[in-house]
């Protein structure tokens, strides 16, 4: 279905939207997501380097071979229309801007705020005063929101003055990713895992999401923000959040985000010595990757100081009724060995084993969500081998590789969500309180991390991040799952 709307992007020429915003867009046009009076509006403080050409630069670095074409290109750039703005000017460059994006009382306007959390309210307020903020206007606000739980919750207070709750959509592109969906139709459609969803069965739950590259001229913001506020903070959580929650009545988007945050405010609080315990920080020095040497995160920030992580572990529990008991791993870091996020749901090991040790070694069974590169669910069971006299034992996988079984894959995170804000479909978005509560849960972490002694422990390029993080489970009897890959 083609939809009419009109999207205003705010930092329209910086790293967000050229990278990930406009190749979305650019597929929406490919699938004919579009009407015609679909308009696409990208601010920047200057007009120097016009808007089209850095977009189309983007579009023939990021997008997939073969996916551009120079037809639907010019459909698209049909579309984009380049504003100067100074999110800071006065109150006619406001106007004026209002006069160019008018559009009928009926279109939906999504405004997209792809620029620092801490502008969010004044733009608001901008919006507000310049008459833009009629019913049919929509926030996009990406992650992360604010610096902490104070300064997140002045943010999302500032823009309450001006959107209301239900304007508002907190992105988080792991909520848009397929096989995140997947989980909850795995979840909540099969009557076989409910009974197998909690600490009766599980062992432990692993949340890892690995990445190869490192800083990518992201340098002023990431040094910032590090690893836990730009991967923990929201994507883990809310992945956590999917693994962990009750069945919603039904799957609406109230429903939905009720229960994420019900399991949110289950995870058992942390203080200074839980996160001693709990807690690993990393950072990355010079090392290989896929053979070839690569600096530390110093030498790409340029500033030998640096406390900022690139790394960080976590064990957690969740105080409730369904996984008391069960630890939930979290991991993520630049710089690692291999490049994947994934959920893996450790099993326990039979109660009792009916065959000898000559039959082999009995491993328990797991299920692993993998969200990418590859888009699968595999669930390794333990059978007899093929053809043995003896009784052989192996574990097999059943394995449910997306790209396999549907023909087309339908990868982008963004795509699907910018539609869904154009169809006022907030069942993907986090909600207020859910982003606030991560902060609460992480408020201790931060805390022992502003200290001036604190130090992330150096793990090499290439590696699967510092020892510490291994010693969380093994110390337990565990491994991460992939590890073996080593
Ligand atoms: C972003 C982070 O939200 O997610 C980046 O700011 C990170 O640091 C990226 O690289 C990872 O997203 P994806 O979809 O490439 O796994």
């Amino acid at each position: 279905m083609a939809n009419s709307f009109d999207i205003v992007i705010f930092g329209g020429s910086g790293d967000l939207s050229i990278r990930k915003l406009m190749p979305a867009l650019y597929r929406c046009e490919v699938e004919g997501k579009f009407s015609d009076d679909t308009r696409i509006f990208g601010t920047s403080r200057s007009t120097k380097s016009p808007l089209r050409d850095k977009v189309l630069e983007g579009l023939e670095t990021h997008l997939k071979p073969g996916e551009l074409s120079i037809s639907t290109w010019e459909k698209f750039s049909s579309r984009l229309n380049h504003l100067q703005l100074d999110l800071a000017g006065d109150s006619e460059q406001w106007s004026s801007f209002a006069e160019t994006i008018a559009a009928p009382a009926e279109k939906p306007v999504v405004f997209y705020f792809a620029i620092p959390a801490n502008l969010y309210g004044a733009t608001s307020q901008h919006l507000s005063e310049a008459g833009l903020i009629t019913d049919n206007a929509r926030a996009v606000l990406e992650k992360p929101i604010g610096y902490d739980l104070e300064s997140s919750k002045e943010i999302n207070a500032a823009v309450a003055e001006y959107f209301s709750e239900d304007q508002i959509f907190r992105i988080d592109h792991y909520l848009g990713k397929e096989t995140a969906q997947n989980l909850l139709a795995l979840r909540f459609t099969n009557v076989l895992f409910e009974h197998i969803w909690d600490n009766k069965t599980i062992d432990n739950v692993q949340i890892s999401i690995a990445e190869k590259v490192g800083l990518e001229g992201r340098a002023t913001f990431y040094d910032q923000a590090g690893a836990l506020r730009d991967m923990v903070q929201n994507h883990l959580l809310q992945l956590f959040s999917l693994v962990a929650m009750e069945p919603p009545n039904k799957m609406t988007a109230d429903n939905i985000r009720a229960e994420k945050l019900k399991v949110m405010q289950a995870l058992r609080p942390m203080n200074e010595e839980a996160v001693k315990h709990n807690v690993v920080a990393g950072q990355y020095t010079g090392g290989e990757m896929e053979g070839v040497s690569v600096g530390g995160y110093l030498d790409e920030l340029g500033n030998p100081d640096s406390s900022t992580e690139t790394f960080v572990a976590i064990r957690a529990y969740v105080d409730n009724w369904r996984w008391a008991g069960v630890p939930f791993y979290f991991r993520t870091g630049k710089r690692m060995q291999e490049q994947y996020a994934e959920i893996a749901i450790q099993y326990k090991p039979v109660s009792h084993q009916v065959y000898g040790e000559e039959a082999g070694r009995l491993v328990p069974n797991s299920l692993v969500i993998r969200l990418q590169p590859d888009e699968s669910i595999k669930l390794t069971l333990m059978t007899k081998e093929l053809n043995s006299t003896d009784m052989q034992l192996k574990p097999v996988d059943l394995d449910l590789d997306f790209s396999d079984t549907f023909e087309r894959r339908y990868s982008d995170a963004y795509k699907r969500l910018l539609l869904d804000v154009s169809e006022n479909n907030p069942t993907l978005f986090a909600h207020r309180a859910e982003v606030e509560q991560a902060w609460e849960w992480l408020a201790p972490v931060l805390d022992a991390w502003a200290k001036p002694e604190h130090k992330p422990a150096p793990y090499a390029s290439g590696s699967w991040g510092p020892l510490a993080a291994e010693e969380l489970l093994t110390g337990q009897g565990r491994q991460w799952n992939g590890n073996h890959q080593t």
